[in-house]
């Protein structure tokens, strides 16, 4: 095939150059140009009448919404009921759907399981760019999946997946993984952010044409992005990240991105020497397990996506020799915790200037809301003063910058998921407190400010 038409477009302005140079011209940015392919115009006309523009193409027609047919979605099931939360009720038709996590957390695995569960009702191709086809079959023999109607396909470029694709008409396609296909168009090497970025965009092209389903594979980078572009995740439909320590038997799937569903909807996996197993009770497993109290240590009940989780808070606050002690943070946002550490200084007269401090939510998950607040604060002065919450207590709630402790949705829900695990004693928002103080056997004590929190303890 001949080389299309390209230019190097720098990421930062938008100026396109004609050779590939370390800084930008226009704006002066280092490293921001990559190769893209120049669609001439023609193929662009075309690209209008594909969408359902009607009359001529340089005069765009305007719909009044309500006239606007609906199409409803398909929906399938992937044969896993987590996968089929997390994408908010199943896969639909023609959706493109990105995979993302760290390398050896389980994506292959748990494709090879969505797509062969699917492929007695969908035909279904396995395109793997990383592992070979026997690799490939015998991870599906061990696993004992059925076979029937799966396909594999040991290929890297783009156009010979297509052209492939044309003839065979599979309805569902897993790519595994994106960084590995590259496009015979551009001369950058496969796994940079333009080969990435065409191959992405040629599958989610032909996607939306044919109405197949595409699952893509991405890896990602230290910094917690897809590695190559985020642009990726603007051109999916869906992407779901896979969270846990690789370390760890625990695995969660989370939406990030869903134009069919809810984002921050979770799925929990572990994994076991039969592939990943679905934990639909996932309630209890993100807790340590320690025997007895144990000074920096915190249970917080989290409601990300629908369902209640209890997770543990752990806090190290050690005497720094650094005259900029450290603040570190795992499966919570950084910027958060000095934060609240600065709340707990002005508001709660604790200071931890001379003081390392290290939090870090047990199994590798990671949370997000602001319920994890009053639990955080509650590990790190358990960890100054190096005494234990009292046994079987949990925590949640917001708090804000003036030191007031702010009620989080769901309350109640969650303090009855604590009470059926038999804690005893939850520390939440006044606000969501129940009036008699109680709920089941635990005692319930509403806060509203930081100060009454740290007095409990
Ligand atoms: P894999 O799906 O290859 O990860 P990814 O595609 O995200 O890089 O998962 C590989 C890991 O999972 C590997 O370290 C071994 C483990 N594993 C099991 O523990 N049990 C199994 O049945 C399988 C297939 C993998
Ligand atoms: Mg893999």
């Amino acid at each position: 095939m001949a080389k299309a038409k390209t230019a190097y477009v720098c990421a930062e302005c938008g100026a396109d150059h004609n050779k590939w140079q370390g800084q930008c011209g226009e704006c002066g940015a280092w490293n921001t140009l990559s190769e893209v392919v120049v669609e001439p115009a023609g193929m662009a006309k075309a690209g209008i009448k594909n969408v359902g523009y009607s009359g001529r193409a340089d005069v765009a027609a305007i719909t009044p919404l309500r006239q606007v047919s609906q199409v409803a979605e398909v929906r399938s099931s992937t044969g896993i009921g987590e996968l089929d939360r997390v994408l908010g009720g199943g896969l639909v038709e023609g959706s493109v759907v990105l995979v993302g996590g760290d390398p050896g957390i389980g994506k292959s695995t748990l494709l090879l399981q969505a797509v062969a569960a699917m492929a007695a009702r969908v035909p279904a191709l396995y395109v793997t760019g990383e592992e070979s086809l026997a690799q490939v079959a015998g991870r599906a023999q061990r696993l004992g999946l059925p076979l029937d109607g799966l396909d594999a396909l040991a290929e890297t470029g783009v156009e010979k997946i297509l052209a492939q694709l044309a003839r065979t008409r599979h309805r569902l396609i897993v790519a595994d993984s994106i960084q590995t296909l590259w496009s015979e168009q551009l001369t950058a090497a496969p796994g940079s952010v333009s080969q990435v970025r065409e191959s992405a965009a040629r599958l989610v092209r032909y996607a939306k044409e044919t109405g197949t389903s595409v699952f893509l594979v991405g890896h990602v980078t230290k910094e917690g992005g897809i590695a190559g572009p985020r642009v990726l995740e603007h051109m999916v439909d869906a992407v779901l990240y896979f969270e846990g320590e690789v370390g760890s038997r625990f695995r969660v799937l989370r939406a990030f991105k869903n134009r069919f569903g809810a984002v921050n909807e979770l799925g929990v996996f572990a994994m076991t020497d039969k592939g990943l197993k679905e934990v639909p009770n996932p309630s209890a497993i993100f807790l340590s397990g320690a025997a007895g109290p144990t000074p920096g240590s915190a249970v917080m009940v989290t409601r990300e996506g629908s369902r209640p989780l209890l997770v543990e808070v752990q806090a190290l606050v050690d005497q720094s020799p650094l005259s900029n002690p450290r603040r570190v943070t795992l499966g919570l946002e950084q910027n958060r915790l000095a934060m609240l550490l600065a709340v707990l200084h002005r508001h709660g007269g604790v200071g931890v200037f001379d003081q390392d401090v290290f939090v870090n939510v047990v199994g590798g998950i990671r949370v997000q809301e602001t319920a994890a607040d009053l639990p955080v604060l509650l590990a790190v002065l358990s960890s100054l003063r190096d005494r234990p919450l009292a046994e079987k207590t949990v925590a949640f709630g917001e708090v804000g910058l003036s030191g007031e402790i702010r009620p989080v949705p769901n309350g109640e829900e969650r303090l009855k998921e604590a009470a059926t695990h038999g804690f005893k004693r939850a520390i939440v928002p006044k606000a969501n407190a129940p009036k008699k103080g109680r709920v089941g056997e635990m005692e319930v004590i509403g806060v509203e400010r930081l100060v009454e929190a740290l007095q409990l303890l």
